[in-house]
């Protein structure tokens, strides 16, 4: 579908372009995510080849649903929100498409490397440095785009989700650079540049703040622009969507130590980041209430609008997933959780309950706008996916606690003459009937993409170029 180059129209062509690889990418993400999850039940499925072995593929499904799939998802709502909120095109067309080549040739290249064995062993921050120095390119331009668009825009104050996709841009470019820096010794091998502790330290805080810029503070400029639209009502409290933004940021950034309890980090370290992961709990709970609370007098809605019903679900995964991160992060609870399934289902209560939820929800808003309609192809599909997709993720979750538990208490289980009661194998065992239904749930919330998937087609397929071209004029006056 082309769009129409005048700059009295929004650039939706790199919004619909993003939105559709965002389904793509979801579909094979988390179908990856449903094989290794298999591979867990069935080691089997590791095909006795190196590049079908779990150990290449894990690394490939992070890279898949969180920069691919979720990615996607924040650039395509970043370019659609800032555009709409600041009543202005976005700044060089040219630059928006090489953002969305670009990242898309990074993602092929983790497709390729990563099954291939070639890694920098850091988790999330895998590719190589010659992929890695093309994101960083890639993200530099996504960074003045957005910034541009915001600086020539028509409206007076910059709206909150602004801020939020703001702080998620500036900060991922600062984590990938700094935990990137190494040393190259050929096309496919580099060394940090960093040693022992201190290269944990540095993984870490890229990595919690991976989690808390990347699949938090963007989601929540997502938040911030798609709950209001689709409730069709104010933000809750403009006032504590600045307090929330100043204490989530400002918090956040200290909290990666968590991941290091009981280790060769200074015993401060660790104490800092447990004590600012609990403080970390009144910020979040401030965002989800404000964006719950934005559904004053229009729960009704909720009977009607599966749409709204993705948003909302996801507020309470993330509200869930906030609270028993702080928890996690308490070092006596820590020692029995680390290691365990019990932060495989954390992970999954925030990345499907919470960023793949509201990407859904934001995507399904965003599509029959893109395209001049009126709704999506069928209500009733979007209803099944979101059924799939919360049944999906419970049995995720509540398989994954059942299975943490069980292992953190066996682990540490002794006899009265000190030795092991149980053996690592036996603990294995113990978890099994869990992998079984963590497998089935990803199967269902991938199953919900498929609907999805068939739904956008639908809904694609039957718009006609005109109504696209009229939908992506700017109106000016109350336009977003
Ligand atoms: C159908 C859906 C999904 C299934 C079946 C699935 C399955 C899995 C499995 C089996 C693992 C490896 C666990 C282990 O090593 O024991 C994993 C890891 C992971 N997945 Fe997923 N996943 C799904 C969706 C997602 C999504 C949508 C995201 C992010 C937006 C995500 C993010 C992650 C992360 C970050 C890890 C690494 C966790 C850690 O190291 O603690 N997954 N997933
Ligand atoms: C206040 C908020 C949060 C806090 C304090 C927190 C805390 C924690 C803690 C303590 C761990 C376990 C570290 C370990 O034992 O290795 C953890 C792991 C993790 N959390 Fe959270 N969490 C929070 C929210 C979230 C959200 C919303 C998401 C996803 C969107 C998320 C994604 C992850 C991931 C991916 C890991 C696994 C990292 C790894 O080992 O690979 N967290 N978190």
């Amino acid at each position: 579908m082309s769009t129409a180059i005048s700059p009295t129209a929004y650039n939706y062509k790199v919004v619909r372009q993003f939105a559709i690889m965002t389904v793509v990418w979801g579909i094979l993400g988390m179908g990856l995510g449903v094989f290794i999850a298999s591979q867990l039940v069935w080691p089997q499925l590791n095909l006795d080849l190196p590049w079908t072995s779990f150990g290449r593929l894990r690394p490939l499904h992070t890279n898949l649903v969180i920069f691919a799939f979720g990615g996607c998802a924040l650039f395509g709502t970043s370019y659609y929100v800032v555009q709409r909120t600041c009543q202005t095109r976005l700044i060089s067309d040219s630059m928006a498409a090489f953002t969305f080549w670009g990242w898309q040739a990074v993602i092929v290249g983790a497709l390729i490397t990563l099954p291939m064995g070639f890694t920098t062993t850091k988790e999330y921050a895998e590719l190589e440095w010659p992929l890695a120095i093309l994101l960083a390119i890639v993200w530099v331009t996504y960074g003045l785009v957005f910034f541009g668009t915001i600086v020539k825009r028509k409206t007076k104050h910059i709206y909150v989700g602004n801020w939020f996709y703001g702080a998620f841009i500036v900060v991922t470019a600062m984590l990938h650079i700094v935990n990137h820096i190494s040393l190259p010794v050929s096309l496919f091998k580099s060394y940090s540049a960093y040693a022992g502790a201190t290269d944990a330290m540095i993984q870490w805080w890229y990595g919690h703040n991976a989690v808390g810029f990347f699949l938090t503070t963007g989601f929540l400029g997502m938040m911030y622009y798609f709950v209001p639209k689709q409730a069709e009502r104010p933000i809750y409290s403009y006032r504590l969507s600045i307090v929330h933004f100043w204490a989530l940021i400002t918090l956040y950034i200290w909290a990666g130590p968590h991941h290091l309890h009981y280790t060769a980090l200074p015993d401060w370290a660790q104490s800092l980041g447990m004590v600012m992961s609990i403080i970390l709990l009144a910020p979040s709970w401030g965002g989800m209430i404000n964006g719950m609370m934005t559904l004053s007098g229009a729960w009704h809605k909720l009977r009607t609008d599966p749409i709204l019903r993705f948003l909302v679900v996801s507020l309470a995964f993330y509200g869930m997933s906030t609270f028993e991160g702080p928890m996690m992060a308490i070092k006596t609870v820590n020692s029995l959780s680390h290691y365990t399934d019990w932060t495989i289902g954390h992970v999954h209560a925030g990345a499907l309950g919470w960023v793949a939820m509201i990407s859904i929800g934001a995507v399904y808003h965003m599509i029959p706008k893109l395209y001049g309609r009126e709704q999506m192809h069928s209500v009733g599909l979007i209803n099944a996916h979101f059924w799939l997709a919360t049944i999906g993720t419970v049995l995720y979750i509540a398989s994954m606690w059942v299975n943490g538990i069980t292992q953190g208490l066996m682990w540490r289980a002794i006899n009265d003459d000190g030795t092991l009661t149980y053996s690592f194998v036996e603990a294995l065992q113990a978890s099994h009937p869990g992998y079984i239904v963590r497998a089935l749930g990803g199967a269902f919330f991938a199953t919900g993409m498929l609907l999805m998937a068939y739904n956008v087609f639908r809904t694609v397929r039957a718009a006609n170029p005109v109504q696209a071209e009229e939908a992506a004029k700017i109106v000016v006056v109350g336009a977003h």
